[in-house]
């Protein structure tokens, strides 16, 4: 037997995610780097450990145990890694975080300061929709969620961070008529709506109900980053998040169109479940927004104010 740890990582994800091309996403490797990892590790055994049904690749009973003890032996590959900055005195393991679409233009500021600090930390950080990220809090899969509007019937701890602030967005070479009041201003315009589960979604659809805004033009597009392209190229107007357009604002590539009624105020809160026992990195990661969040606010989103 002479197989890496290399080999035993990409066995458990293999494992664990039922499928290659999967497993090579999660661990950011090509397809054939994941398969011939796989067959060099198949090939220091007799009995087989996979087996392939149609497309489908499929863990056998002996790949089973064989995952298990792989697992066992990462997680004490691991505790070994910890150990040693814990006797360095540093605080190591992971933070988990999910945040929606746009959190991604926030949350990394809210990091960086504490990544730097403490070398061993571990993050991983899933950006979805709302919906998504609602769910894996309450699988418990995360440590903390990122969101602007807090769910509602699901009692969660928060710490506020700073206003959200949703606008119609335009392409600067907007072609709207000036001077059009009120919801006039909607007629024939090809709006850009999110998916399904998104909150800019609900929020920009509680907007246009509760206004009687007419039944208009709409495109459907999963991700802020997709709705701002198709806004760029002039496909159609969004109500979307400031914090999401900053660049493409100070770039005169895209416009505030001003509408009554906008913009819609929520607030960033960092959440996490009332009875989660956190984890010591959790904690500190905790301890530190409490103590840095206004002086990072200020530093790098004071130009928020001027909208
Ligand atoms: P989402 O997030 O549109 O990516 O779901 C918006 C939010 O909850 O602020």
């Amino acid at each position: 037997m002479n197989y890496t740890l290399n080999q035993l990582q990409v066995f458990l994800k293999i494992a664990e995610t039922g499928s290659i091309t999967k497993a090579a996403e999660a661990l950011h490797l090509s397809q054939p780097a994941v398969s011939i990892q796989l067959k060099n590790f198949q090939d220091q055994f007799d009995i087989p450990l996979t087996e392939l049904v149609g497309r489908r690749i499929y863990i056998t009973d002996f790949g089973k145990e064989i995952a298990e003890a792989v697992e066992n032996i990462i997680h004490q590959v691991h505790a070994i890694n910890n150990k040693t900055l814990a006797y360095k005195g540093q605080l190591f393991g992971r933070l988990k975080m999910a945040v929606v679409s746009t959190g991604k233009y926030v949350m990394p500021y809210f990091l960086a300061g504490f990544i730097e600090q403490h070398q061993g930390i571990e993050l991983r950080m899933d950006v979805t929709n709302r919906a998504q990220v609602i769910d894996s809090l309450m699988c418990n899969e995360v440590d903390f969620a990122l969101v602007s509007i807090v769910p509602q019937g699901l009692r969660v701890d928060s710490l506020e961070l700073f206003q959200n602030k949703l606008f119609l967005i335009g392409n600067a070479g907007d072609r709207l008529k000036r001077g059009r009041k009120g919801n006039e201003i909607f007629k024939d315009l090809p709006l850009i709506f999110r998916e399904k589960g998104s909150g800019t979604r609900q929020t920009m659809e509680k907007f246009i109900e509760s206004n009687d805004i007419p039944a208009l033009k709409r495109l459907e597009l999963a991700s802020n980053e997709a709705v701002k392209q198709a806004v760029l190229a002039g496909l159609g107007y969004s109500i979307m998040s400031l914090v999401g357009v900053k660049n493409e604002l100070y770039n005169n590539d895209l416009q505030i169109i001003p509408v009554e009624g906008l913009p819609i105020k929520t607030m960033w809160s960092l959440i996490w479940l009332p009875n989660k026992k956190l984890s010591p990195v959790a904690n500190a990661f905790l301890e530190y927004m409490r103590e840095e969040k206004s002086q990072i606010i200020q530093n790098k989103f004071d130009w928020y104010e001027q909208y």
